[in-house]
């Protein structure tokens, strides 16, 4: 991985999730770009989901994470940006899959439906992952950016 800023955000459902996330990434020797939400009002996952995805196509970071309830919405909003492969994981399994298979680029988790030990572990084995290229590397290209 660069040495840039892993960006974060989420909506409502996901705000304390993602600011526990901040601390593990912070001890984690990460710098962060944090794009909110900035508390726990209620908001739209939409906003932050394309936020996120932004700030990555445009080189701002390599890495991104986004939080909502279930990981879902968030997910979709962030992979209608063609520079974006975002996964929704629930286990270190999935992360670890959706960077060797897919060379996900944003990692999308639910609020509601994992917990914070889980989402930390899903976040390490996301950022420590490399993509297996070989046969994964036409398919991930057909997939566009
Ligand atoms: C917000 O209530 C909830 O709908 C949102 O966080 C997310 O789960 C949507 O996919």
């Amino acid at each position: 991985m660069s040495g840039k800023p892993v960006v974060i955000g989420s909506d409502h459902a996901g705000y304390e999730m993602k600011m526990s996330l901040i601390e593990e990434l912070r001890a984690l020797g990460h710098q962060v770009l944090d794009l909110g939400c900035n508390g726990p009002e209620s908001v739209d996952y939409s906003d932050f989901g394309k936020a996120v995805a932004q700030a990555i196509a445009d080189g701002q970071g390599e890495r991104g994470v986004v939080v909502c309830g279930t990981g879902i919405g968030i997910s979709i909003a962030a992979n209608r940006n063609l520079g974006v492969r975002a996964a929704v994981c629930h286990d270190e399994t999935s992360a670890r899959l959706a960077r060797e298979h897919n060379d996900a680029n944003v990692l999308a988790l639910g609020a509601r439906l994992i917990g914070p030990e889980v989402a930390k572990a899903c976040l390490r084995v996301f950022l420590a992952t490399e993509f297996a290229g070989g046969r994964h590397a036409a398919r991930v290209a057909k997939l566009g950016s």
